[in-house]
């Protein structure tokens, strides 16, 4: 049976419009939980990070150490999305940029990172072409988690994030905050060469690799973390199950902004992490919930330190969170476990909130069919954008693609039309982390997959031009 006889079938008028969408994943396709579409819209991008639009409307996306593009976007006739125009628009030009890029909230100014330092390059998106940068944000340089992360919240025009990941799996000297390393800062986007050590406001630290950053609609800051790999306790290897992956909240940017020499809280890292499974833990820790504070021999208490707010299944690498503009909640990326036997992750999910806050589901949009073979041939979620009417990009740097989901109808949120059932265990309700007394959360990136260079190949710019789109709809139902 075709994808064609397929949508023909289900008969659903938001569906046949998009038939004439062309585009296909050079493996097996993922699965798309009811209530949603899901076009693959570019094919060929080496090794595509993470993603913004411009205020025109242009998807910029960072390649891998090619610079940043520009997709130049159309809406077809027939509901599919068409790529008219692709330009690299910030050369790489030896700045060795790889992950991070954001546009300053007057849209006049891209900033993209390399694993030493921020640029800003002069833009505009009407010609589609930058000036030669300027040095934003200096000295990130550490070798182990390379990526810095951009992004601009909507409440400071004037002002970029940047989180910083640790040097290795377990990186005793981030613990000491002076070395600048697993911390979440906000600079100033108006004063070139900052230090980022001795510069800027410290939203968070012990945050080991918190590669998704993002502002809620209140203002409130967010952040999810890739946690420790080869962890042992009393002797027992615990890393298939343990630790958490965290979704962090570092409070409202007004306030760490407007408080004089404001110093956020470290989250844990190295010393506290989350338990995801401790049905799997050695005692004592097997006493503990999910999503509790999970201290590190020789330490015994997280008082110290804050927990995260929602815990993640173990290496599940969420590498993106994004909140919608519209409906209570955000998406988070899960870029795929390699390091741990069982794969798990290789998912986009929508997080559900309530009252600015999150309700704990993990409820699942695009996923995995069969995961047996990952990392190999499957879908490698890693960047997040949301345009205005409220569709969801996002990138999948294995594939070299950037898709697009579209929230059918007005209510996304309603559990049994986002909640993916399918063969992956759609829901995966994350416990929220306890609370009082204090805690750590904090463990950081890693799995190692947020390393990994990912290498898509230098295919395919040549193939570009208009692009068509598949749509992959509703493929939970049959
Ligand atoms: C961008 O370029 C166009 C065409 O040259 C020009 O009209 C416009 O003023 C430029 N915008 C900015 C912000 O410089
Ligand atoms: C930070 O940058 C300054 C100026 O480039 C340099 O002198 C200093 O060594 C750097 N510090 C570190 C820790 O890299
Ligand atoms: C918390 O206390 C432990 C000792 O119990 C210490 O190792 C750690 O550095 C402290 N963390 C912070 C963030 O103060
Ligand atoms: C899943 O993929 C593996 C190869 O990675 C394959 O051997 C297996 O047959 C697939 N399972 C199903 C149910 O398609
Ligand atoms: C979604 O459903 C809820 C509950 O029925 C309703 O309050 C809300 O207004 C709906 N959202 C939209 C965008 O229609
Ligand atoms: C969600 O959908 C179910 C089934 O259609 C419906 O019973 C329920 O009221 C909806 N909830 C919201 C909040 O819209
Ligand atoms: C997900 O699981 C939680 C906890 O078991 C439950 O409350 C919720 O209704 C489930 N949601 C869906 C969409 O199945």
């Amino acid at each position: 049976m075709t994808l064609l006889t397929i949508l023909s079938t289900l008969a659903l008028p938001a569906l046949a419009q998009a038939l004439s969408c062309t585009l296909t994943p050079d493996y097996e396709p993922p699965v798309v939980a009811p209530g949603y579409t899901l076009q693959l819209v570019v094919k060929g991008i080496n090794t595509p990070r993470h993603i913004t639009f411009d205020d025109r409307g242009n998807l910029l996306v960072a390649g891998d150490r090619s610079g940043i593009i520009a997709l130049e976007l159309a809406e077809g006739q027939d509901g599919c999305v068409e790529v008219m125009r692709r330009v690299v628009v910030a050369e790489n030009g030896g700045l060795d940029l790889y992950h991070g890029v954001a546009v300053s909230g007057d849209g006049r100014t891209i900033f993209a990172s390399s694993t030493t330092t921020v640029h800003a390059f002069p833009y505009n998106s009407t010609t589609l072409s930058t000036l030669p940068p300027t040095a934003l944000i200096t000295n990130l340089t550490n070798p182990g988690h390379i990526t810095r992360t951009l992004y601009t919240p909507h409440t400071h025009p004037n002002t970029l994030l940047v989180s910083r990941g640790s040097e290795s799996n377990i990186d005793a000297g981030s613990g000491d905050i002076t070395t600048g390393r697993s911390q979440l800062k906000a600079f100033s986007t108006l004063t070139t060469g900052q230090d980022f050590t001795t510069s800027g406001t410290l939203l968070g630290w012990g945050l080991r690799n918190s590669v998704g950053v993002a502002q809620d609609n209140v203002g409130g800051v967010w952040s999810v973390e890739n946690a420790p790999d080869s962890i042992v306790l009393e002797g027992m290897d615990v890393n298939e199950r343990n630790p958490a992956e965290e979704l962090n909240y570092h409070g409202l940017l007004p306030t760490a902004l407007e408080t004089p020499n404001y110093v956020g809280p470290s989250y844990g890292y190295p010393t506290c992490l989350t338990v995801w499974d401790p049905t799997v833990l050695p005692a004592p820790y097997s006493a503990l919930a999910v999503g509790d504070p999970l201290p590190l021999p020789p330490v015994t208490s997280c008082s110290n330190t804050t927990a995260a707010t929602l815990a993640f299944d173990a290496h599940t690498a969420p590498l993106d969170i994004k909140f919608h503009p519209t409906l209570p909640g955000a998406f988070v990326t899960f870029h795929g476990s390699s390091a741990r036997k069982e794969p798990a992750g290789y998912k986009v999910s929508w997080l559900p909130f309530m009252d600015d806050t999150p309700t704990g589901e993990v409820l699942d949009v695009v996923w995995t069919r069969n995961r047996t073979g990952c990392p190999g041939a499957c879908l490698r979620p890693v960047g997040l954008a949301v345009d205005k009417r409220g569709r969801v990009w996002f990138s999948a740097d294995r594939s070299g693609e950037v898709w697009l989901i579209t929230v059918l109808g007005v209510n996304g949120t309603n559990e049994t039309e986002s909640g993916g059932g399918g063969g992956t265990g759609a829901n995966e309700t994350a416990e929220t982390g306890t609370s009082g007394g204090g805690e750590a959360g904090g463990s950081g990136s890693g799995s190692g997959s947020e390393q990994e260079s990912a290498a898509a190949g230098r295919a395919g710019w040549d193939a570009v031009g208009v692009v068509g789109v598949a749509v992959w709809a509703l493929l939970a139902l049959v």
